[in-house]
């Protein structure tokens, strides 16, 4: 209502409105023709009723996509594998305050150390259970993530380089695995690590390097295990860390691929 109209009715109201009313509508009008409340009440009034007539859309019906909601809960795994990984920095550290990286001797003092926790140690079963259920949970969650990324075609440009980042990460999260598996030194421990030793030695060139790298030495020994604690409890987390942080870094700045 124009402000004329508002101050007549002010006026012809006579002794029907109050003072109280009179001075509000005054102040109204006067406000009103200066800084324009109506109009833009108005029009916030049609923006809400334009934005709430309908349910919101879902992702696949705004952009008119014929695929696949069912897809959407698959977009969870990287996050899933991300959860993985906490926890089992977090279990294994509980771990290594009781872990004895030592293959000397029969029984060694990390199978030992293994029978404490399992044994002796307060949780400690459960603390070994939840490191080991976990890493076949991240184990699998990264494999069907990649899957995921496969299928939806988010691989390509712009993002190759995280795939590739993705391909290393997944090279070392079975690394991770195999590394901690042998940590026990148990019989079944020492089977595992000779196939791989064997297929360490059998790299084409440089078998001997790698064995030596990997394993501390062309055949088994007390070192072995030594050395995959130190690639399981340093080399791998750090590498781990650094390129999860970059795979993470760059989905933030690139987003997530849209399906198409
Ligand atoms: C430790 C392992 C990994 C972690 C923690 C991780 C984490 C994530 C997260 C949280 C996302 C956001 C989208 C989503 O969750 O689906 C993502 C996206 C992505 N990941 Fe991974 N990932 C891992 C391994 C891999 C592997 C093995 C590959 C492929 C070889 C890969 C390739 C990609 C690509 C290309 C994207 C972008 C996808 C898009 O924009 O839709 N990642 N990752």
């Amino acid at each position: 209502m124009p402000r004329t109209d508002i101050l007549r009715a002010v006026e012809t109201s006579a002794g029907s409105m109050g003072l109280a009313e009179k001075g509000f509508l005054w102040a109204f009008s006067w406000l009103d023709t200066r800084f324009r409340i109506q109009d833009y009440w108005g029009m916030s009034k049609d923006a809400y009723h334009h934005m709430h007539r309908q349910m919101p859309l879902t992702h696949a019906e705004k952009y008119k996509l014929r695929i696949i909601w069912y897809w959407y809960p698959l977009y969870c795994l990287g996050g899933i594998s991300f959860l993985a990984f906490v926890i089992l920095v977090i279990s294994g550290t509980v771990l290594g305050l009781y872990y004895v990286p030592g293959g000397e001797g029969t029984p060694s003092p990390a199978y030992l150390s293994m029978e404490f926790i399992m044994v002796d140690l307060p949780f400690g079963y459960i603390m070994r259970s939840i490191h080991h259920w976990t890493t076949h949970f991240m184990v699998a969650a990264v494999f069907l993530h990649m899957c995921r990324v496969y299928f939806t075609g988010a691989y390509r440009n712009p993002r190759e380089l995280n795939w590739l980042i993705g391909v290393a990460l997944m090279f070392f999260t079975i690394f991770f695995g195999y590394s901690g598996y042998l940590l026990p030194w148990d019989s079944l421990a020492f089977g595992a690590a000779t196939i791989g030793i064997n297929m360490a030695s059998s790299t084409p060139l440089v078998g001997s390097w790698m064995a030596k790298a990997l394993f501390a030495g062309t055949t088994l020994s007390g070192q072995t295990v030594t050395r995959m604690y130190f690639l399981h409890v340093f080399i791998l987390p750090v590498l781990v860390t650094g390129l999860i942080l970059a795979h993470l870094f760059i989905v933030w700045v690139q987003g997530i691929a849209e399906p198409h």
